[in-house]
């Protein structure tokens, strides 16, 4: 049995003392749940602190992107090692931000992903249309070439703990979430491409987050549909309350 995984991404934003805070909080709120995989991701300055905070607690610590190359002169970069030593076991790859910002290719993203292996670190690799790809009715070419580049090459074990997020770039931050069917029409072909890449032990056993707009209203109607396995959320992970209740949406 897949375990759910709610993972929240703090983009930039919070200070430590910030970051702290929100943590510590939404540790005493959830330290209950066991049923599901509790992710945040700060920061990279955010991150010694916010591991010494959650210590010992049921929620897990995440990067949001990594370099690929394992050290040497590359002025402010992070290697993957490093991230794993200040006790992550998580990085988020390829999110539409740094792919439309930092002009990531699926060919990076791939590099990351397989340096983040390396460095015993769980990636997510994030993937999902623009609104104009949309609209010009290209959303499952672009799924498709963005699943079969960004995710080529893994070993069986890799191809099954990745974890794959559709975050169509319409929706992040916009508050307009995708509908449960879209989300559900996408799920479903990223695990048909990801089969015939990887054999269907690996398609069922991978986890399919959404990420876009999720919060505590509409994420009732995202739980209907049976191949989401959890979300990737922005906003409304950077408030303890409405975390949480996304978290005990999964109760
Ligand atoms: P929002 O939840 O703010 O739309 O952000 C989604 C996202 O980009 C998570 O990685």
């Amino acid at each position: 049995m897949k375990k759910p995984l709610m993972a929240g991404n703090w983009k930039m934003n919070k200070t430590v003392s910030e970051a702290v805070g929100l943590v510590k909080t939404l540790k005493n709120a959830v330290s209950d749940v066991m049923n599901i995989e509790i992710l945040v991701c700060p920061a990279f300055t955010a991150l010694y602190a916010v591991n010494n905070e959650i210590r010992g607690s049921n929620i897990n610590l995440g990067a949001q992107n990594l370099f690929l190359e394992p050290k040497g002169a590359f002025t402010g970069e992070i290697s993957p090692m490093m991230i794993k030593d200040i006790g992550c076991s998580y990085a988020i790859i390829g999110h539409s931000e740094r792919r439309q910002y930092f002009f990531e290719t699926n060919e990076l993203v791939n590099k990351k992903a397989k340096a983040a292996f390396v460095a015993t670190l769980v990636p997510i690799v994030c993937i999902g249309e623009t609104l104009k790809e949309r609209e010009d009715n290209v959303t499952f070419k672009v799924i498709e070439k963005q699943i079969r580049e960004s995710l080529s090459g893994f070993t069986l074990e890799q191809s099954c703990s990745v974890v794959i997020a559709y975050e169509p770039v319409w929706a992040i931050g916009t508050g307009k979430n995708a509908y449960p069917e879209q989300v559900q029409e996408i799920h479903c072909f990223i695990r048909k491409i990801y089969e015939q890449m990887y054999g269907k032990n690996a398609a069922d056993k991978v986890r399919v987050l959404y990420g876009g707009s999720v919060n505590p209203r509409n994420v009732s109607d995202l739980m209907k549909k049976p191949d989401i396995d959890g979300y990737l959320v922005g906003g409304a992970s950077l408030e303890a309350e409405s975390f949480t209740k996304l978290i005990r949406y999964f109760k």
